[in-house]
């Protein structure tokens, strides 16, 4: 039977039970984080945890077990006997149960906090050969950097690329790509590397944090500014990045077949780099 955390304790999954009321549920008024298991630790669990208080605090949901993440998530893989193989923790807060209103609960109610693990298999085959990927307006809020649990339209983006047989949904804000419907994107045009800076406007991704600082490291040249969609034709490398699949080569972007078409080099040298900081967490 899966174990998995609920507000404070470690439980066999079928015993928790979450009310109809909870407001994750009604308005999902809730953040959650995704971390990944590297078989002996979390890659950079503290800008999980800095990430995660960031969106409770834009949120106004205070909970006061944020601190307690870290042991949750190990707790987690180990009673979930997933030591040994990659895996991911979920964690999900909300604001809690309360009788619908659009104001918060008066008084406050305890935040709902639920969390995961499962193991899974690594797709080692789109980190070489790269995806293609949809192009479409976003149709997302203006506070894309909370990570809030409010993921309809990234859902319905994702659904509509898979549907055409594409591994990604890119949006495009105002002629401006900005990110995927569950990744950051880096783009490579004349060996300068760009991605859209921090803003209201995409998620800042811990692993494009990383990514920018291999870079960095490497001497590649580095432009946080977004890309204009007309000027895809002069695109030699695309790829997006998240904690899950990691770096993954982009050989096709709206229909246009990016460079070569092929995993490019400054994607490759990028791509070698996280997955040796990676390799050094396998215990
Ligand atoms: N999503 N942008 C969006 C909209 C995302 O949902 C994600 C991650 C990212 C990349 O962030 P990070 O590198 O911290 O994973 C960017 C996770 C994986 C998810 O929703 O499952």
């Amino acid at each position: 039977m899966e174990t998995a955390y609920f507000n404070g304790k470690l439980l066999p999954k079928d015993e928790i039970k979450i009310s109809p009321d909870d407001r994750g549920f009604l308005f999902a008024d809730g953040v959650y984080e995704v971390v990944r298991w590297y078989e002996g630790s979390f890659y950079d669990m503290n800008s999980h945890c800095i990430r995660l208080k960031r969106s409770l605090r834009e949120l106004r949901i205070n909970w006061a077990d944020a601190d307690l993440f870290p042991s949750v998530a190990n707790d987690l893989i180990k009673y979930n006997k997933l030591e040994d193989q990659p895996a991911m923790v979920y964690l999900q807060v909300t604001r809690g149960a309360a009788r619908r209103s659009h104001s918060f609960p008066s008084p406050e109610v305890p935040p709902t906090a639920y969390a995961c693990a499962w193991g899974f298999v690594p797709d080692s085959r789109s980190k070489e050969t790269g995806i293609k990927v949809m192009l479409k307006e976003d149709i997302r809020w203006s506070r894309c950097d909370i990570k809030s649990v409010a993921l309809l339209p990234n859902t319905l983006s994702f659904q509509e690329a898979s549907e055409n047989g594409l591994k990604e949904c890119i949006f495009v804000r105002n002629g401006l790509i900005t990110e995927g419907s569950h990744s950051n994107i880096f783009f490579v045009i004349d060996g300068t590397l760009f991605t859209h800076p921090e803003s209201d406007h995409v998620l800042s991704g811990i692993t494009r944090k990383n990514v920018l600082r291999i870079a960095q490291e490497s001497g590649i040249k580095i432009r946080e500014e977004a890309l204009q969609e007309n000027r895809i034709r002069f695109i030699q490398e695309a790829f997006i990045t998240n904690t899950s699949a990691e770096v993954i080569p982009v050989t096709e972007l709206g229909g246009n077949t990016l460079g070569e078409g092929v995993r490019g080099p400054v994607t490759r040298l990028i791509s070698d780099k996280f997955d040796a900081e990676t390799r050094v967490l396998k215990g």
